[in-house]
């Protein structure tokens, strides 16, 4: 079984993959996404989204880190893939799933997925810049409005190269409203002879098997899940189905706030600790209860001071 840390815009930088990933039990997690849009962008933006660059890829705990890239345009997004693996990214993926609607307007993300050809032009594009031995991978949603073109699309992004896909279970327009739809991922797994990688509202270990049975895939994404309870993945992969107590989970958390601490504004650093502290509480009270204390707060010292005591 591998199990992926997902990639989380605005959530799951550099600091929170350290955390997560030395939880134990993921296999590889993802970057966010990286817009190119109008140029080859400059090695600082590669090495700013992704520090990891500067040290073989891979988190401290020595997880590989996939890069992402979003955009519609084959040709940029062949150059900027090949600038992202000449900087050591050991694979590329490449987003078709994001539904924000600035990035629709610019037409990438899951836009696209109205459009199997484009899908499969982009992978091709990509593909071929890249050298044979970094994997060009895809995440994808089941469509933009509706199914219809889930398997076509699915089928493009396989002819056009790429290695594995990541299927997010919902369409654009479901959003992130339950349920993922894990038998619409089987029925793309059943089409395409690549691996694919099943995503969505998998929150404990029970939903994991359940995910799995359900899609025939043996490999599975975290996204929130992972946020919400830190130790996910190792459990999924374990005998037992027990998480870690809060008790242990705050001291997560503590090692995140000095991972963060001098990373920016106080006030946006205080932001990231209550945006962590409101997924945890899907899973812990505890947490739910700390960021009621805590959410006028501006100092993170004083939040992880908070938390500490807790
Ligand atoms: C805050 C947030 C940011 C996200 N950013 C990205 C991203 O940069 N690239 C991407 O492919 N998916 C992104 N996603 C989608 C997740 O990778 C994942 O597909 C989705 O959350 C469903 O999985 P989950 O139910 O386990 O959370 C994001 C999701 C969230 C909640």
């Amino acid at each position: 079984m591998k199990i992926a840390l997902a990639p989380m815009e605005g959530v799951c930088d550099v600091h929170l993959r350290q955390v997560l990933t030395a939880m134990g039990g993921f296999d590889y997690c993802v970057t966010e996404f990286i817009r190119v849009s109008s140029m080859l962008l400059p090695e600082k933006v590669f090495y700013r989204d992704c520090p990891e660059l500067k040290v073989g890829a891979k988190t401290a705990s020595g997880v590989p880190v996939h890069l992402q890239l979003l955009g519609s345009e084959p040709t940029l997004m062949a150059e900027n893939a090949a600038r992202a693996a000449e900087l050591g990214a050991p694979v590329i993926d490449l987003n078709f799933g994001c539904p924000s609607k600035c990035v629709n307007k610019s037409a990438g993300g899951s836009y696209l997925l109205q459009f199997p050809e484009q899908l499969f032009s982009i992978v091709d594009a990509v593909r071929k810049a890249v050298p044979a031995a970094v994997p060009v991978t895809a995440k994808m949603r089941l469509g933009f409005a509706d199914k219809s073109l889930a398997i076509e699309n699915a089928l493009a992004l396989e002819a056009g190269g790429a290695s594995w896909l990541t299927v997010h279970g919902r369409t654009k327009l479901e959003g992130y409203r339950p349920p993922a739809h894990w038998h619409w991922i089987g029925r793309i797994n059943d089409a395409v002879s690549i691996p694919v990688v099943a995503n969505g509202e998998i929150w404990t270990k029970a939903d994991a098997l359940a995910c799995q049975a359900e899609s025939g895939c043996e490999r599975i994404m975290l996204g929130r899940g992972a946020l919400a309870c830190p130790d996910l993945a190792s459990v999924i992969k374990s005998e037992s189905a027990e998480v870690m107590p809060w008790s242990d989970v705050k001291h997560v958390f503590i090692r995140y706030c000095d991972l963060i601490e001098n990373t920016g504004l106080p006030v946006q650093v205080a932001g990231r600790l209550k945006q962590w502290l409101a997924f945890l509480q899907k899973s812990y009270a505890e947490a739910g209860a700390l960021l009621m204390e805590v959410k006028t707060l501006k100092c993170p010292n004083k939040i992880s001071r908070r938390v500490l005591q807790s």
